[in-house]
């Protein structure tokens, strides 16, 4: 079957939708995360992390609205149960298996709110654009906040651990230099949906 092609505005709405209905799911997830946490810095560096990731929805959300559209129902409905899930999972499965979770996802929603902003340029909605990239860098921050939690852990003898993004600033410098998505058919299919 032949590749069907999607118009950036079209893709676009896709790409926010999986945001959106990720963000739910991370809501949840953190929620439950940071209750199975004993007292202190590390929860309430969490709990500050599920309030960031309802501000980023609720910004998606007013996204999709200026775009015509709104969250995807299925999805949502499917996200918001991988998010209780994954939450209840967080009071019986240690310590490591969350965190290192977490920041396999949010290395992906990195890549998922570069990837929106810069078919927002392309669909002519530069004014998202600027929103699009401050929440890649506060997942970058999220990121980079899990890694650090179990850098040192013994199951990365076993496990792998996943490529540590570049540098905070090239979320706007390689922006700049971003090829169109048209132009790298394939790639973009690649992006891993957030969370
Ligand atoms: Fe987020
Ligand atoms: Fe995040």
């Amino acid at each position: 079957m032949a590749a069907s092609f999607r118009s950036p505005h079209t893709e676009l709405i896709h790409v926010l939708q999986s945001a959106c209905s990720g963000e739910l799911a991370a809501g949840y997830a953190y929620r439950g995360h940071w209750k199975s946490v004993p007292p202190g810095a590390i929860r309430d560096r969490i709990q500050r992390i599920e309030g960031e990731e309802w501000h980023h929805r609720r910004a998606v959300q007013g996204l999709l609205g200026k775009l015509g559209s709104g969250p995807s129902k299925t999805r949502e409905a499917g996200f918001w149960l991988i998010g209780k899930t994954i939450g209840m999972l967080c009071h019986v499965g240690g310590r490591f298996i969350p965190m290192y979770g977490a920041g396999r996802l949010e290395s992906a929603n990195i890549t998922e709110y570069e990837r929106a902003a810069v078919l927002a340029r392309e669909a002519g909605y530069d004014d998202m654009i600027d929103c699009l990239l401050t929440m890649a860098e506060v997942e970058w921050e999220h990121e980079r906040f899990f890694r650090e939690q179990i850098a040192e852990h013994w199951m990365f003898r076993i496990l792998p651990m996943w490529i540590a993004p570049p540098p905070k600033h090239t979320i706007r410098s390689s922006y700049t230099e971003a090829q169109p998505i048209g132009d790298r058919q394939g790639t973009a299919e690649a992006a891993t949906p957030n969370f």
